[in-house]
């Protein structure tokens, strides 16, 4: 286990000593903050987050193929937007996320044709090789346990099943919208914070990890493509928004620190904003990598 978080893991030594030092003992497991992270974030995730991640989703489904009939297990499956669009292509989606409060949005959001469980994705409660597919959109750098939620997710495809899933790109060598926030973090922020144990969230962003992951959990046909997404601008504090109401490891980061540095931070990100609404920019780039795997046929 690692220490990582939104900025730099060459900062990993000196949170590894804070995190396993005695008086740290009571501290929650990086879990359940992301678990009230997101639980937090629930209300806000449509016009915070969702604007940028739904424009992924057409790829997560085209890489599936004809989706008529198919049974997709969505993990992480957020307010349900991706589920409401498999569903309108033919597919019947049973969707896992953790935040309850992201589950009621979803099934909110979609009456019938599809199905949400408050569960972790590392512990699927079905049956072995129920599923035709499975997607995941931008829901694995927040997993403790990745390795274990692609096992699980092997499990539960069926022989030839097709697993897509989005992430960021890291580390983001344009420095575009999350590589600005980090560029922020790592000039104003003190880094020697009492976070939890993390895994890192370069694993799968890295090309051999991930293939090792892939593979170790059965998966072949490995193949990954950039999507050029663009994370829209609502004004100068887009950035300050997302921190504090889109973002859940950025946002452990943030308000462990003090007054001053949270204020020289939202500065800094406003700043960092100002050149793309001063050239009459409507977004600021944000590609995504998709992944997307197989297993193999019996
Ligand atoms: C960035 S949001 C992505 C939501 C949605 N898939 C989308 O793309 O808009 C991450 C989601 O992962 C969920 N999540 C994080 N860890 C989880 C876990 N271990 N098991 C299930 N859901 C988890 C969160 O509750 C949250 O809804």
């Amino acid at each position: 286990m690692v220490i990582h978080d939104p900025v730099e893991d060459s900062q990993h030594h000196r949170r590894v000593i804070a995190c396993n030092d005695p008086t740290a003992a009571n501290q929650k497991t990086f879990a359940q903050y992301e678990q009230e992270g997101w639980q937090r974030n629930a209300p806000t995730y449509d016009t915070i987050d969702l604007p940028t991640t739904r424009q992924a989703v057409p790829s997560i489904l085209n890489a599936l193929g004809n989706l008529q009939g198919l049974h997709l297990l969505e993990l992480a499956s957020g307010t349900g937007y991706l589920a409401q669009q498999a569903v309108a292509q033919g597919a019947t989606v049973t969707g896992i996320d953790f935040s309850s409060k992201m589950v009621s949005l979803a099934q909110q959001r979609i009456p019938s044709g599809a199905t949400f469980l408050v569960g972790d994705a590392a512990n699927l409660p079905f049956e072995a090789n129920q599923f035709d597919a499975a997607v995941c959109s931008f829901g694995f750098t927040h997993f403790a346990e990745s390795q274990t939620v692609l096992q699980a997710t092997a499990r539960v495809l069926k022989p030839g099943g097709t697993l897509a899933f989005t992430i960021w790109p890291e580390p983001d060598p344009n420095n575009n919208f999350f590589g600005l926030i980090k560029q922020v973090c790592r000039t104003h922020a003190t880094m020697d914070v009492d976070l939890p144990p993390a895994p890192s969230s370069r694993a799968l962003a890295d090309p051999t990890i991930r293939k090792t992951m892939l593979t170790q959990a059965g998966f072949k046909e490995i193949s990954t493509q950039t999507l050029d997404l663009q994370w829209p601008l609502q004004g100068p504090k887009t950035m300050v928004e997302f921190i504090l109401k889109g973002s859940v490891r950025t946002h452990m980061l943030y308000e462990r620190q003090t007054r001053e540095i949270q204020a020289k931070i939202q500065e800094a990100l406003v700043a960092a904003t100002m050149p793309y609404i001063q050239a009459g920019q409507e977004s600021i780039p944000c590609p995504a990598l998709l992944v997307t795997a197989s297993l193999n046929p019996l």
